[in-house]
């Protein structure tokens, strides 16, 4: 079945009709498009085009509709150009010549868009739970190892001491962002195409917000052309999901880095590693080295769908119908990224002492040290050199912090006292950064409890 033809003499090739079918992606969109349907047969139904018993019967035929679709035989063999012709088609097949007044005053352009909308409402949904799930399994991972004190890097080289609870606070935090931004899209994506026809509005009188509010929408568009040549709210997702996919791949990537034999912080679970084929000694961390792959593949449906509208004439084109594989794709990827980022999560332990004797044997405490001079009067530009020089002193001698004996500390600079020896111990200096945010012990009780808060309100 086709929605057009009257003006054409010939009937489309098959190699056109293969090139520019939609159907195999576009059939995700078939529960949208299904309510949608039935959203506007009530419209239509609210300005006299259909009866009551003529929208019930369109009605219950799109139920039934939606009940044989369940089976895969549903969509075999089917021919139909996109989704919205082949519900068109099963619906003329169900219910009979009613079903011809279903198309009235509606156009396909307005109907991709609704369609997108409805599907991608739910699907920011679900992507928000998978967040929330993968935040509380950092947290549970945080309470496991509360007092773990590991080094921070800058530049990849031992900076500060801090704790692993604060570590993963700090992914926690960037995942409340995406969260955030996912509802940011879901807002943007809630807005009520239909009633704009082809792109010049429709020419029936439709109750505008009624559908709206029939369909759960909180606003509507307000321009028809726009709608027709819009696809922001796909690009809102994708971005969306590309910083999400980011913020993975760093995950991934650090956790590929504490779990090498070099680091052996982390013990990654049987279950989300894999062997060699040859190397029999092998346990590689393919979950998290294809979660940082498919950041790349997020980062392309990104910019395919950029490049695809950045040169399109208003208002609808063809060439939009190339924003759904990566849309399905980048959904696709980044659910299945945030479930195995859980898993490994829920996988993991963390060793203590590795990351303890790295602690202890780098100057991780030197920025304490330098702090501590300055509170007792020392300008920080001359705290820093002195703490510079008992460094050097170190590395020439082979010392680690804690081989120094405090009354020795006063031969390298007469401002280092024998009291400032107990902040060679990186858990005293740690104590004096208490501030919101900051990875004094107390500062990270209250944001693990603050974190756990703002979690447990989403579920409320
Ligand atoms: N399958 C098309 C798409 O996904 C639906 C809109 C078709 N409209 C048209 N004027 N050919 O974009």
């Amino acid at each position: 079945m086709k929605l057009w033809g009257g003006r054409f003499e010939g009937g489309p090739s098959e190699v056109f009709l293969r090139f520019s079918g939609s159907l195999h992606f576009d059939r995700r969109l078939f529960d949208a498009d299904v309510r949608g349907t039935q959203a506007f047969a009530r419209a239509l139904e609210r300005v006299g085009i259909l009866s009551a018993g003529e929208r019930l019967a369109i009605s219950d035929a799109l139920e039934k509709i939606r009940d044989q679709a369940r089976s895969p035989a549903f969509f075999e063999g089917a021919l139909d150009e996109d989704v919205h012709t082949l519900v068109i088609r099963k619906l003329k097949e169900q219910a009979g010549p009613v079903a011809d007044k279903i198309h009235t005053g509606r156009s396909r352009n307005e109907q991709v868009s609704l369609d997108v909308r409805i599907w991608l409402r739910e699907e920011c949904d679900l992507v928000r739970e998978k967040i929330a799930a993968l935040e509380r399994s950092l947290l549970d991972c945080a309470n496991r190892h509360r007092d773990a004190v590991v080094p921070g890097y800058t530049h990849l080289r031992r900076a500060q001491a801090v704790l692993w609870p604060h570590y993963l606070l700090a992914h926690f935090e960037m995942l409340e962002r995406d969260r955030e931004r996912f509802l940011e899209a879901r807002r943007r994506a809630s807005f009520m195409p239909l009633g704009s026809g082809a792109l010049a509005g429709s020419g029936f009188p439709f109750d505008r917000e009624a559908i709206a509010r029939d369909l759960g929408f909180e606003n509507v568009t307000e321009n028809s052309m726009d709608v027709s040549a819009d696809r922001d709210f796909v690009l809102d997702f994708l971005y969306a999901a590309s910083v999400t996919m980011l913020h993975l791949s760093r995950l991934a990537e650090d956790w590929i880095i504490f779990s090498t034999d070099e680091f052996s912080w982390l013990e990654l679970g049987d279950e989300v590693t894999s062997g060699s084929s040859l190397m029999p000694q092998k346990k590689n961390p393919d979950s998290l080295e294809l979660i940082r792959g498919k950041c790349g593949r997020v980062f392309g449906s990104l910019s395919s769908l950029m490049m695809t509208m950045k040169g399109l004439p208003l208002t609808y084109n063809r060439d939009m119908q190339e924003d759904k594989e990566p849309l399905f794709d980048a959904a696709l990827q980044l659910e299945g990224s945030l479930e195995m980022a859980r898993a490994v999560v829920d996988s993991a332990k963390l060793r203590p002492l590795p990351p303890m004797k790295a602690v202890e044997e780098s100057w991780v405490v030197a920025t304490d040290l330098a702090e501590a001079l300055a509170r007792e009067g020392t300008p920080f530009p001359k705290a820093h050199p002195i703490v510079g020089k008992l460094v050097l002193e170190s590395v020439r001698s082979g010392k680690k912090p804690l081989d120094w004996k405090p009354e020795d500390l006063a031969r390298v600079a007469p401002e280092l006292t024998p009291d400032l020896a107990r902040l060679l111990d990186p858990r005293v200096g740690m104590k004096s950064r208490e501030i919101l945010g900051g990875t004094g012990p107390e500062s990270v009780a209250r944001a693990l409890v603050r974190a756990k808060e703002r979690l447990e309100r989403i579920q409320s």
